[in-house]
């Protein structure tokens, strides 16, 4: 059997983009409608659910927890509910993939459950940290082992869970949702106190599911034993996904892009705001509210970017961002500079050395430290990369961000390993050469 797979880019230099595009749905969003419709009383229906690879891994684990989940278009899922008490042990370890998301949420819906519960992923998954969810897990009353901190991660079901205060260590947005899913099924008050503001879909969506939780300053608080009622969840387009076309409006020498219906929840765009400090040109209008999360229209025009120190209140806010960050930080002029975002070292790769790694070999001046980087910016007028081969290790962040690098590229970037952008963005290429990148797609033949 022959096995095909899009494994492979080469972009060529382009100089103009143009064009008004919609991202696809939200990740982090699509994630939460599914488990939190899976436990609800009733059917909930999802409008703009992102159908890739992350996303998909949560739908079959759920399919597999005794969930019927109807997919009617791609974008389109109908979840029926089995209620808070509902859900049936797998008779197989469950496969998150490459989703850290899944996998840590996952940890604590299964942590209360009256069953066992396996959780396995791919090889960059299997070497992530999971103790950061077991520990607070723990604390609680569930069992939970974990093979040196990593997965495999092995859940002995504790239906007898009690609430905690818990302050976490780092700003985590997973960790955070682990605990309140645990807590929904436990007993008395939880609540988790935040090191800085992270993402808050969960909070937002479990309010749309009727449930009563709480933010009092840095103190999410929730009661367990709340049911969740089904309800319809618009899922906003993916500002991450967004972000390579806000770089790429701003670094390219002509042009414009408009992008339709992006969800501008304030605990995601912390790169809209690094790149206004920046000096890009980037307007917002049509401010809407689609269920639980605002959108907007956002336009992006190039401009002459002007390096900065990428203020610490804004690195939580920006995580996913970081390696197009630095793609618009090369262009810019003057010196940039990102302190504080070590937890770029344990996501889908190590962020900070795939991305110094790819800037040396595209001869971008930086220096990498242990939480961070400081680039240079541009040393003149012409290109700022280099002709050169980047392998982004599996990280589809990792290849986006060097294919918006080829608008100030002096020859070809060759991408390799970039299967994985459908785990969160299937279809950026071809969007992207709509909006002018000339990005060639090849496939290496594998025999099986
Ligand atoms: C996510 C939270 C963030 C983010 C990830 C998605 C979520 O991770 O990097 O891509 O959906 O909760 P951390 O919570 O580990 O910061």
């Amino acid at each position: 059997m022959t096995a095909r797979s899009a494994d492979r880019w080469i972009v060529s230099p382009g100089q103009t983009v143009r064009g008004c595009v919609r991202v696809p749905g939200d990740k982090s969003v699509s994630h939460r409608a599914l488990m939190f419709g899976g436990i609800a009383d009733g059917v909930t229906t999802v409008e703009g659910f992102l159908e890739s690879e992350d996303c998909l891994a949560t739908l079959k684990a759920l399919r597999a927890l005794g969930v019927t989940i109807e997919q009617p278009a791609t974008s389109r899922v109908r979840i029926h509910g089995v209620g808070i008490d509902g859900l049936k042990g797998a008779a197989q370890p469950l496969d998150m993939g490459n989703a850290g998301t899944a996998m840590r949420l996952f940890m604590g819906l299964l942590a209360s459950q009256n069953f066992d519960s396996i959780l396995v992923g791919d090889q960059s998954l299997m070497r992530r940290p999971m103790e950061r969810a077991a520990a607070p897990l723990r604390l609680m009353g569930a069992r939970i082992d974990t093979r040196d901190g990593k997965p495999p991660v092995v859940i002995r079901g504790t239906p007898n869970l009690h609430g905690i205060q818990f302050a976490m260590p780092m700003a985590s947005a997973q960790v955070k949702s682990a605990v309140i899913l645990a807590a929904l099924r436990g007993s008395g008050v939880t609540q988790v106190v935040e090191p800085a503001p992270t993402r808050d879909h969960t909070e937002r969506m479990l309010e749309c599911f009727g449930v009563d939780i709480q933010r009092e300053g840095s103190t999410i608080s929730m009661r367990g034993g709340q049911r969740l009622r089904a309800t319809h969840v618009d899922v906003p387009g993916d500002f991450s996904s967004a972000a390579f076309f806000l770089v790429a409006g701003s670094i390219a020498e002509g042009g414009a892009i408009e992008l339709q219906g992006v969800g501008m929840n304030p605990t995601r765009t912390g790169l809209l705001d690094i790149l206004r400090l920046m000096g890009a040109d980037i307007t917002v209008s049509n401010l809407a509210t689609r269920g639980p999360e605002p959108t907007a229209d956002v336009r992006v025009r190039p401009s002459k970017l002007r390096g900065i120190e990428v203020p610490l209140e804004l690195v939580p806010l920006a995580i996913d961002e970081f390696p197009v960050f630095f793609i618009a930080a090369a262009c810019a002029e003057g010196a940039s500079v990102l302190r504080g975002a070590e937890e770029l070292r344990v996501k889908e790769s190590d962020r900070l050395a795939t991305m110094s790694a790819g800037l040396s070999a595209l001869g971008v001046p930086h220096r990498l430290m242990p939480d961070g980087m400081h680039l240079e910016g541009r040393s003149g007028p012409g290109p700022v990369f280099k002709a050169g081969r980047i392998d982004s290790h599996g990280d589809h962040r990792i290849a986006m961000s060097f294919a918006v690098a080829s608008l100030q590229a002096a020859g070809d970037i060759e991408i390799i390993d970039t299967t994985n952008v459908a785990t969160s963005f299937p279809g950026f290429a071809a969007l992207a050469r709509e909006c002018g990148l000339a990005i060639s797609e090849f496939q290496t033949e594998t025999g099986i």
